[in-house]
């Protein structure tokens, strides 16, 4: 990813960091991805573009014992992240080349970060790399909802989100297959005024 581009995403987020658990929206969507992730047999939960945290929280509140890591690019989202989730671990680092050791995850969740990423095969390499042998992946991703957009992506200085590749069950699946995983299930979730695609994904057999 240019420098430039990740800059533009990291002074957005930081600047987002001291607010960004108000939104109504994220807050939601992230008991939503608890609530969908099937937790049997997993030690590990790493969430990628974790934010200030609030999946991981979600997860933490329904099971405790759970090992969590979280792994983001933005210092000030993991800061909010840290004091709101001490138990867990959060890592500084990039969705395209994690921090993470080679199938160290038993579950990796991804939520509303694909459409920011500029080379999203790289990012779903790194989800095969570390997940361990019957391991999944669940994302969620801004879907259609004609009376809202979510269409094009707005323009952010340094960045243009890229939304399309992961609206529908479909366009995830195509770009998720290179790196070795197919859709196991979906769901399609309200969540504010955004709709949202909640999506397991297993590496092939
Ligand atoms: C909309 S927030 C979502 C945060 C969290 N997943 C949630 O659901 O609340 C997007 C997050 O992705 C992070 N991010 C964007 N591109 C990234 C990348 N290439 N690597 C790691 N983190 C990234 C941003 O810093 C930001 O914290």
């Amino acid at each position: 990813m240019s420098d430039e581009r990740m800059a533009g995403i990291i002074a957005r987020f930081d600047e987002r960091a001291a607010d960004y658990d108000d939104s109504a929206m994220h807050r939601a969507l992230a008991e939503a991805v608890a609530g969908f992730a099937d937790f049997d047999q997993v030690g590990t939960v790493l969430d990628v573009g974790t934010g200030t945290g609030l999946v991981l929280r979600a997860i933490a509140a329904r099971h405790p014992s759970l090992r969590l890591v979280g792994v983001d690019v933005t210092p000030g989202m993991l800061a909010v992240a840290r004091r709101e989730l001490p138990a867990a671990e959060f890592i500084e680092g990039r969705a395209e080349e994690l921090p993470v050791a080679d199938a160290a995850a038993d579950l990796v969740t991804c939520v509303t970060v694909l459409h920011l990423v500029a080379d999203p095969a790289a990012v779903f390499d790194e989800f095969a790399r570390m997940l361990a042998p019957e391991g999944t992946l669940v994302t969620a991703t801004f879907a259609v909802r004609p009376e809202h957009g979510h269409g094009a992506g707005a323009a952010t200085p340094g960045y243009t989100p890229n939304h399309a590749p992961f609206q529908t069950p479909e366009a995830l699946a195509e770009v998720a297959a290179p790196a070795g995983f197919v859709l196991a299930r979906h769901e399609t979730v309200d969540v504010g005024d955004d709709r949202v695609l909640i999506a397991e994904l297993a590496p092939v057999d």
